[in-house]
């Protein structure tokens, strides 16, 4: 595992080991359900058997179980979304080793997240009802199947919020790829054409990239921050966004930048 994959995972640990108790306790000893999903969950390990975001996810909930602050009164429904059926099967089965309590429900699903993720949504809407309370992790390899209206339908449900992986080293190198196609799938991860004129505009690219990306997320959320993950010869590689309408989730995801990054609070390197 490279170490800015390393760092991510304990980005993505701190969250949600503040996440899952404050949503838990917010149902007051009612029956509730919270939402976890994650958009592009891997195959569940990686080379030297290290755990993948997955099962970070579901430990970090049982910790919380056994601490007394998820109760079983709220439902939690892991969603894990996987395109490559061989990675699909293999985290289906490393999941189904893991001891869980009934109120826990893991479901492993192949498909493409926004396919999945989209009819979620066409289903609650046909019916008239909301989203719960949902953290979305959207952890794609390139720039494409990120569409950013399925970021925007998300945001727009009550407590929902997306932490979403903008791998910008790559979006840079393919913004002036001669294929139509490839350059076609920017203005949709981007909600915008705005994107294309990027490479026309005299300045930093990377720049103008997350600025743009920050500004979208804006419109529907609140609170946006963002993690920049360096590789080596310490180019940017990617950058995790955060998007929230809560105060209290951006003060805790701001306190995981902190904890991964002590000197800057928004760098890996
Ligand atoms: C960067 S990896 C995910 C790593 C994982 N989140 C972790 O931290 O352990 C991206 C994964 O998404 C899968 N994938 C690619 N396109 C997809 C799509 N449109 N929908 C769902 N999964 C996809 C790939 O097969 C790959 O396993």
């Amino acid at each position: 595992m490279v170490p800015h994959t390393a760092a991510k995972h304990e980005l993505l640990k701190t969250y949600l080991d503040r996440w899952f108790p404050i949503l838990g306790l917010d149902f007051r000893g009612q029956p509730g359900r919270i939402n976890y999903i994650d958009g592009f969950a891997g195959p569940g390990e990686y080379d030297r058997g290290e755990i993948g975001s997955p099962q970070i996810a579901i430990q970090s909930a049982l910790a919380h179980v056994q601490s007394g602050n998820l109760l079983p009164n709220v439902e939690i429904n892991f969603i894990f979304v996987e395109s490559k059926p061989e990675f699909a099967r293999n985290l289906a089965e490393k999941l189904s080793q893991l001891q869980v309590p009934s109120h826990f429900k893991v479901k492993v699903i192949q498909g493409e997240f926004a396919d999945v993720v989209g009819s979620i949504l066409d289903d609650i809407q046909a019916r008239g009802g909301a989203l719960a309370p949902t953290f979305a992790f959207v952890d794609p390899f390139g720039f494409s199947g990120i569409p950013f209206e399925l970021m925007q339908r998300i945001l727009s449900h009550r407590k929902c919020e997306v932490y979403i992986n903008i791998m910008v080293e790559f979006i840079n190198r393919f913004l002036q790829h001669p294929d139509e196609d490839v350059v076609a799938h920017f203005p949709r991860t981007f909600g915008t054409d705005e994107v294309l004129e990027i490479p026309l505009q005299a300045g930093d690219r990377v720049r103008a990239i997350l600025e743009l990306y920050k500004r979208q997320l804006s419109l529907p959320a609140k609170y946006v921050g963002r993690f920049d993950m360096h590789g080596r010869k310490d180019q940017h590689t990617y950058s995790l966004f955060f998007a929230s309408n809560h105060p209290r989730g951006f003060q805790k995801m701001k306190e995981a930048h902190w904890k991964v990054d002590k000197a800057n609070g928004g760098k890996f390197s």
